[in-house]
């Protein structure tokens, strides 16, 4: 069977990345999150006085600084998933926080970041048997991937989601604030001038509002063996 490349794009919470990680467990292929990698970009610009008490981004100081951002992966032995470690701190637990969620559109937009992130994916792509997900998977960083699915669900669904997710960690949640970040993140994410999120061309639409997970996986599967027996 040959190795392909699987491009997932879609909005931020439609379940993306729960989707990704259980079809690459599925076929044995390597998992990669790269709304992580924006996010521990965003926590490192957090942490090193990048943003000022407005938000605004000093983008010179992040400019210079970049080049000594170093993103690698750690294989969790529980979970058997990829953490994103930033210059060798694993920083996982730090990088879902709804402070970074706030924080990350606007870094991932900026060209000068894209341009970094994007390089690091496609090698990590070279071998294929890799399940990436992001916003531009599928329409930059992989445009020839062999399957490309675009996922999508209401914001109000996703912001449950989100909320519902939050919860079981023990992280306290306010739903309204959630929601109106998933529809302030939709809006930035479709409308930057750089590779903003859209769907690619001869990418397949899944909207899983209303799929359940087993639904949703037969589905994924079936494409899957279809694209690999082609
Ligand atoms: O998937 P996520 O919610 O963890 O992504 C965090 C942010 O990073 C989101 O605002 C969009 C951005 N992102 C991006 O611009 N390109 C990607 N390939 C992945 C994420």
């Amino acid at each position: 069977m040959k190795k392909i490349v699987i491009a997932i794009d879609g909005f931020s919470s439609c379940g993306k990345s729960t989707m990704a990680k259980d079809l690459a467990r599925e076929v044995g292929y390597i998992y990669v999150d790269t709304g992580a990698m924006y996010r521990a970009v965003t926590l490192f610009a957090m942490r090193n006085d990048v943003f000022d008490a407005e938000g605004n981004i000093d983008e010179t100081r992040l400019k210079a600084l970049l080049p000594d951002v170093k993103l690698t992966f750690q294989l969790n032995n529980e979970t058997k998933l990829p953490e994103v470690c930033l210059n060798g701190e694993n920083v996982e637990r730090y990088i879902r926080t709804l402070e970074v969620s706030q924080h990350v559109s606007p870094i991932a937009a900026l060209p000068f970041v894209r341009e970094k992130l994007v390089e690091q994916q496609q090698a990590m792509g070279n071998e294929k048997g890799i399940v990436m997900d992001g916003r531009d998977i599928g329409t930059v960083v992989f445009p020839n991937a062999e399957l490309k699915i675009f996922v999508t669900a209401s914001a109000e669904i996703r912001a449950q989601r989100r909320f519902k997710e939050l919860e079981t960690k023990g992280m306290p949640a306010d739903f309204d604030e959630i929601l109106q970040n998933v529809e302030q993140r939709d809006y930035i994410d479709t409308h930057r001038e750089t590779s903003p999120l859209r769907q690619a061309d001869d990418a397949l639409v899944l909207d899983n509002s209303h799929l359940t997970i087993t639904e949703q996986k037969a589905w994924l599967m079936e494409k899957f063996n279809e694209r690999t027996q082609e």
